[in-house]
């Protein structure tokens, strides 16, 4: 297999950003002609292309992309015209090469997004017909690329996976013959597919045939989603094939216990369970997290798939393999990571969600896209006045490949994973005090995020703007800002005590700019205590 992958195609393709994901999730370096020869030329582009010209800016282009290709194991993003000269082309023809096709409408339109940047010496005027005319005179060009992606409607993670398929040298597997496809979960614990699609669970059988399960179904639910659908995904399983049963337990979370576990098992070896058979995980997250640890012990391990009926479990809960129960000590202490063998996600088992779940979910799409996609901010800035109406399978499949590219990067939370707890430092402390009665988890996040933004801006990472644009969705999505009636020492010894906590110090996830955070140990006292605050009324 070549162990240089080059990304070629229009200005606006995606290449730096499909690029730097694609060298994370291989462990590859990543690097960017563009910026490799700004460096080398301490100009920038359009500056070397008005005082230099055209001809002297490809020369300087080939000598960045050989030097770049020197080293193994790189991924690079190429500048657009990469591909139209000989130089070029005979770097390109040492590795495997990817065209990653965008419309020129598309791509303008990403382009007319990036204000900042100083405009592209190629593009001015008209950047969309420019675009088109760049494209006509290319496409021979790009075509010849080992392999192309049709990047339109795609995210990056999602753009990133079908580049790993491609250079993996991937025959069609079974994941490809599954139409609704989100994202695919790739970690050391197990592959599988997140198949986001209105009206999926009628397909829910044919899906679990899809990805070779085989024997019984078990399908646990509790009585909150199971009158509503039980019924559905027994007759699917059946029409595919498969005996099915169902368990109805009672839901909240007072039921994720130890003691509920045990009722599981009893109905499971009562019923005989084989290795060969499976367990389905109908519910919100308690359902997917206590079924998920009921399957991945009783006999030692039985295969499982989630059907998430919440927003929180479509977006989070179901996806990622932390399988748990709450202890008296505390939520979720007793767990393990295992993987499912398919998350089905149907937006239209919604309907019935209680209008404040769906706010709850909205507080994780919403962190999601304030830590990785400025992009999926702005499509729910766009929606944002009805929480219905944000909780779309265009916006479902967007965040579920948020979740999905992170925890494939780091299952076990040892790195990337940790991002995910933005909002969840001063979140769990306030669930806690609250003894998890009085905030449901995404209420206590957004609050969380609250102050979390406010310690950012405290300490000079986040400009105020930034802030007000989060908590401006936070309130468009009808999630709280402030806890109420919280003992704020309650608050502040649960925080101390969270999992999270290592050698003393908390790990603070803050934002520096929208789309981007980073893990800050060296947070000062007050700027977290006047956060408090802000956000403790
Ligand atoms: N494993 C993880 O990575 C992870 C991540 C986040 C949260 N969680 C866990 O998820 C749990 C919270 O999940 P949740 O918010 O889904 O709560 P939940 O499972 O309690 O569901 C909320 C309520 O809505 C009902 N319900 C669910 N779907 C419905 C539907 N479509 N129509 C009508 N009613 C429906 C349920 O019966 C329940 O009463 C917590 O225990 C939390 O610890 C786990």
């Amino acid at each position: 297999m070549p162990d240089h992958i080059f990304l070629v195609g229009l200005s606006g393709s995606g290449k730096s950003t499909v690029g730097r994901l694609l060298a994370d999730r291989l462990g590859w370096s990543f690097a960017d002609t563009d910026t490799l020869i700004e460096q080398a030329a301490g100009q920038s582009i359009p500056t070397i292309f008005s005082e230099q010209g055209e001809a002297a800016f490809r020369e300087l282009e080939a000598r960045a992309l050989a030097r770049a290709a020197r080293s193994a194991r790189v991924v690079i993003a190429t500048g657009g015209g990469v591909p139209t000269h000989d130089a070029g082309r005979q770097i390109l023809a040492d590795g495997f090469t990817v065209w990653l096709a965008v419309d020129p409408a598309v791509a303008a339109e990403r382009l007319a997004r990036q204000p900042d940047d100083e405009p592209r010496p190629l593009l001015a005027g008209d950047p969309r017909a420019r675009l088109e005319a760049l494209l006509d005179s290319r496409r021979d060009d790009y075509a010849r690329a080992d392999a192309s992606v049709d990047v339109d409607g795609l995210t990056p993670e999602q753009a990133c996976d079908a580049v790993l398929r491609l250079w993996e040298g991937d025959s069609p597997g079974p994941d490809d013959a599954i139409p609704g496809v989100a994202a695919t979960v790739s970690t050391p614990g197990g592959a599988y597919p997140i198949v986001v699609r209105e009206g999926a669970l009628a397909d829910l059988g044919e899906l679990c045939a899809a990805v070779e399960l085989s024997g019984r179904a078990f399908v646990l639910t509790d009585d909150g989603a199971g009158p509503l659908y039980a019924s559905a995904a027994l007759d699917s399983l059946r029409a595919a094939g498969f005996q099915a049963a169902t368990m109805t337990i009672s839901g909240g979370e007072e039921q994720k216990t130890l003691a509920t576990v045990a009722t599981v098992y009893d109905w499971l070896l009562g019923e005989r369970v084989e290795r060969s058979d499976f367990v389905v995980c109908l519910g919100g997250g308690v359902v997917t997290d206590l079924g998920g640890y009921a399957a991945a012990t009783v006999l030692r391990g039985v295969p499982f798939v989630h059907v998430p009926t919440s927003l929180l479990g479509m977006v989070d809960a179901a996806i990622g393999g932390k399988t748990g129960v709450d202890h008296a000590i505390g939520k979720n202490l007793v767990g393990a990571f295992a993987q499912p063998r398919l998350v089905l996600s149907d937006p239209a088992l919604l309907a019935t969600l209680p209008p404040r779940h769906l706010r709850n979910g909205l507080a994780e799409l919403v962190k999601h896209g304030f830590i990785l996609d400025e992009e999926l901010v702005r499509l729910l800035e766009a929606r944002a006045g009805d929480p219905a109406a944000l909780a779309t399978e265009e916006l479902i499949a967007r965040s579920t490949a948020i979740k999905a590219g992170v925890v494939s990067e780091d299952e076990r939370e040892a790195g990337a994973r940790t991002l995910l707890n933005y909002g969840h430092t001063i979140g769990h402390g306030i669930e806690a005090a609250a003894a998890y009665s009085g905030y449901l988890h995404g209420e206590a996040v957004a609050i969380g995020m609250h102050a979390a933004g406010r310690i950012a801006c405290e300490i000079g990472l986040l400009p105020a703007a930034a802030l007000e644009r989060q908590q401006a969705l936070i309130r468009a999505c009808g999630l709280p800002e402030q806890a109420e009636g919280v003992d704020r020492g309650a608050v502040v010894s649960a925080m101390r005590s969270d999992k999270k906590v290592r050698a003393g110090a908390i790990s603070w996830v803050l934002l520096e700019s929208i789309g981007h955070a980073a893990i800050h140990r060296d947070v000062p006292d007050q700027a977290v205590e006047a956060a408090l605050d802000a956000v403790l009324a």
